[in-house]
């Protein structure tokens, strides 16, 4: 019998963590029905760009790159090029008819489904299943065929979001190493007035805290030992009676998982219950990312963010007296339309006041269906002003972020060894805090835990030392 040659699927991915982790739940999906996963788009038979839609920028450099791939067609014609993720999931069908090259876009609910929707287009591509063309099957795995006799060939789009779709039973194909993403939550119940999430993502839906915890006893057993939760809004996951704080003890409490982190949490649920599991269990590292978005309440509150400035500030309050070496990130957007001048130096203020170890900064970016699209046109603010705000809180958290790590130089840090540093002899890791740390070894080390001297700060990130042992214990008496 002669059996065909797998196909060869290339997946590759843009976005937050949590899109991360979908691209390798589709690698997952795809390894198990017989495809071979391949590292570059020249030598894959399907091709996979899975999207991220939170800012314009971000969606034409994807636009950008697939319009890149379709050369590829012009020697490989039956070359598959889908689009997936959270601008697949905007975009649509408009998508299909902006890109006529695109066969399948895909929306983030729909992957248990692709190997049957790939399957489907190579046989109307064949002209085997006619009825794959005629049919539009409704309900909540739909799959709607938009371009039945486009000269390209068929075109699909699997667009529905689904309540009940959280990938239960399904898992990713990791790379190996030391560090798994564990997705807990899809979607978001919030709808903070600038954000497109909730609309390509849908609600909230919690995974299983059972499935949770026996998929990380099992990577642990395959030597990982670093586990970073995720959720849009992981810390309100609830599971039966599990709320967030109970499943974070019992991930840290897992035998072998020696770091655990989660992202992103939002600030109005970050709770005593929380802080007490992030005080007293070993695993949860000393680092809580907190995202602010703005210093100023009448901002938040049209942002609808359902926290103000005080009770925020409260909350760093309670997370240092609990965990006093903890290291805070945020996020921050500018010129949210109708920010004044005054209302900018507010979140100015607030990073003074805070002083974040790391700030991920970003100019308010229109993205249509979203209320703030409701605002008056007048309270949209000129890109040249928002650019000079974007530059001025940038150099305000970089300064700080320069200062806290220099004041950081000659600490000694648990380091767990993630890569290959930039230049050969070099490696690179993390501390608990999550600080970057680069200093000479060997790369065979990878997956390692060791100590390291904080030599200097570049501002972001440190160039070290390894400690031996013997010093270590010396420097403890
Ligand atoms: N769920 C996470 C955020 C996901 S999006 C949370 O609530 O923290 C990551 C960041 O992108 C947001 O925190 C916000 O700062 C930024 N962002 C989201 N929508 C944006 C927009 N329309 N324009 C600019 N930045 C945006
Ligand atoms: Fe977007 Fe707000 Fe949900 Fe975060 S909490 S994903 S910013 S709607
Ligand atoms: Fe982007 Fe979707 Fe993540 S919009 S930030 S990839 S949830």
């Amino acid at each position: 019998m002669i059996t065909k040659p797998s196909k060869r699927a290339y997946v590759e991915t843009y976005g937050c963590q949590m899109n991360i982790s979908d691209g390798e739940l589709m690698e997952g999906i795809l390894e198990r029905s017989g495809y071979d996963i391949v590292g570059s788009p020249e030598d894959a038979d399907v091709v996979l760009v899975n999207t991220c839609a939170i800012r314009e920028h971000a969606e034409k450099r994807v636009l950008g790159r697939v319009s890149q791939l379709n050369g590829l067609k012009r020697d490989r014609p039956d070359l598959v090029i889908g689009v997936t993720g959270c601008m697949a999931q905007r975009m649509g069908g408009t998508l299909l008819e902006q890109a006529p090259y695109v066969d399948i876009v895909m929306g983030p609910d729909g992957y248990r489904g692709l190997p049957e929707t790939l399957d489907r287009l190579e046989a109307s591509r064949n002209g085997e299943d006619e009825s794959a063309l005629r049919t539009v099957i409704s309900g909540p795995k739909s799959i709607e065929v938009v371009r039945e006799s486009s000269k390209r060939g068929p075109q699909l789009a699997v667009l529905q979001l689904d309540m009940d779709e959280n990938y239960q039973g399904l898992e990713q194909r990791r790379a190996d190493g030391p560090s798994a993403w564990v997705p807990v939550q899809r979607g978001c119940d919030h709808r903070c007035t600038y954000c497109i999430v909730p609309y390509v993502r849908g609600g909230e839906k919690n995974r299983s805290a059972t499935e949770v915890l026996a998929e990380i006893r099992s990577l642990a057993d395959q030597g990982v030992t670093e586990i970073t939760l995720l959720g849009q809004t992981v810390n309100s996951y609830v599971w039966q009676d599990v709320p967030f704080p109970e499943l974070l003890r019992r991930v840290a409490r897992v035998d072998g998982i020696r770091r655990v982190r989660f992202t992103s949490p939002h600030p109005r649920d970050v709770n005593e219950e929380l802080l007490d599991v992030m005080a007293t269990e070993q695993a949860v590292c000393e680092q809580l990312h907190l995202p602010a978005q703005s210093g100023n309440n009448r901002t938040l509150k049209r942002m609808l963010r359902r926290y103000t400035v005080e009770t925020l500030l409260e909350k760093v309050e309670m997370v240092r007296a609990a965990v006093p070496d903890i290291a805070l990130s945020t996020d921050i957007i500018v010129a949210f339309p109708g920010e004044t001048d005054e209302e900018f130096h507010d979140t100015l203020d607030l990073m003074r006041t805070v002083r974040f170890d790391d700030a991920f900064t970003y100019k308010y970016s229109l993205r249509d269906g979203t209320p703030a699209t409701r605002l008056p046109d007048t309270d949209f603010i000129e890109p040249t002003e928002a650019q000079a705000r974007l530059a001025e809180l940038i150099a305000v958290s970089r300064q700080i972020q320069n200062e806290i790590n220099t004041s950081e130089v000659g600490r000694i840090e648990e380091v767990l060894i993630e890569h290959e540093g930039r230049d050969p002899g070099q490696i690179r890791g993390r501390t608990k805090r999550n600080k970057v740390v680069v200093f000479d070894g060997d790369a065979a080390r990878i997956g390692a835990y060791t100590h390291a001297r904080l030599e200097r700060t570049t501002g972001a990130t440190f160039v070290g030392s390894e400690v031996e042992t013997s010093e270590l214990v010396t420097a403890a008496v």
